[in-house]
């Protein structure tokens, strides 16, 4: 089968991208960068073109077989992940596979939690086959937070005391793959969750343990969190994710026990574990 992946530079994408090419699949990967081009692994097919350039659509979309649907956050989202939809059944795409978030009705007022509901609805009003992946906080956020935990003893997301079913952005692409490949998955919508849930408090003591010395969590002041956020990323981003930690701090974002059943069927295995990434992550830091 022809797949055509977006995000395929990215980091869900980009494992994605790898997994079908190790099951000998053809793959074209959309990317604006003819520098990320070159980086993709090799026997990936680039496909250079931009989601908010209507001049570049009649190239990306040509009749894939699939379609892996991922958009960036960002003010644009919305617009390309309906131009996603709008071309997929122009060019008569046969199976799509869109990435939304968990439990993505909690939180409307976040503007990328807002498009993805947005999307969601335009992809199963279009008549294509589909099936939506749900995925809770990735593990691999904490990529971002190496120099504050390392230099600072401090875990910043303020992700507040409730609770969230993470997830490893490997197990979603793992079940992307087999979305796209294996035709037993249309019409249906997974949560992507991991088998335990963490809380701002216990993702420090997580790296506190892996790394033997004191890992404090950053607390849930997000007027503090905005501040400091301010210098490293764009205003729509702080003012959209702070929106996403305040829902995040009032009600949680836990999978009930039919989500994990969710995943772990789409999975055929467990999902990974959030003490495995850390001690992963923190042996790869000390290398
Ligand atoms: N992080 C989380 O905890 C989390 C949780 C749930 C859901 N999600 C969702 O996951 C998605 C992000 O996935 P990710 O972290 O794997 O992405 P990522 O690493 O940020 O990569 C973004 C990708 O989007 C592509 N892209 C950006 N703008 C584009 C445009 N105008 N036209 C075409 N391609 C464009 C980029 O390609 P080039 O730069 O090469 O063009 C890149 O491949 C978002 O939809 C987010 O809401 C994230």
């Amino acid at each position: 089968m022809r797949h055509l992946i977006l995000g395929g530079t990215g980091t869900v994408g980009g494992v994605v991208v790898r997994g079908l090419l190790d099951k000998g699949e053809t793959v074209r990967v959309l990317t604006r960068s003819a520098e990320r081009a070159r980086a993709l692994p090799k026997g990936a097919e680039t496909v250079l073109g931009d989601l908010t350039d209507p001049g570049t659509y009649e190239r990306v979309f040509t009749g894939d077989d699939t379609l892996f649907l991922l958009t960036a956050n960002g003010p644009t989202d919305l617009m390309e992940g309906l131009v996603a939809v709008n071309e997929a059944k122009r060019s008569k795409v046969k199976r799509v596979v869109h990435l939304s978030i968990h439990d993505v009705e909690k939180c409307p007022e976040a503007p990328h939690f807002a498009s993805k509901i947005a999307i969601e609805h335009a992809l199963r009003e279009s008549g294509l086959a589909y099936t939506i992946l749900r995925p809770n906080n990735f593990y691999q956020n904490d990529y971002w937070f190496k120099d504050a935990i390392l230099q600072y003893g401090v875990y910043p997301q303020p992700i507040g005391g409730v609770g969230l079913s993470r997830v490893d952005s490997r197990d979603i692409a793992e079940a992307a793959v087999r979305a796209l490949t294996d035709g037993g998955h249309f019409g249906k919508t997974y949560a992507l969750v991991g088998p335990d849930p963490v809380t701002g408090e216990s993702c420090a003591a997580e790296f506190a343990k892996a790394l033997d010395k004191p890992v404090a969590y950053g607390g849930d002041d997000l007027a503090a969190w905005a501040k400091s956020m301010a210098a490293y990323m764009p205003a729509w981003a702080v003012y959209d994710y702070a929106i996403m930690y305040a829902m995040f701090q009032a009600k949680g974002l836990k999978a009930t026990a039919a989500q994990l059943d969710e995943t772990r069927t789409i999975l055929g295995r467990e999902p990974r574990k959030f003490s495995d990434f850390v001690g992963e992550t923190v042996a790869a830091w000390k290398a």
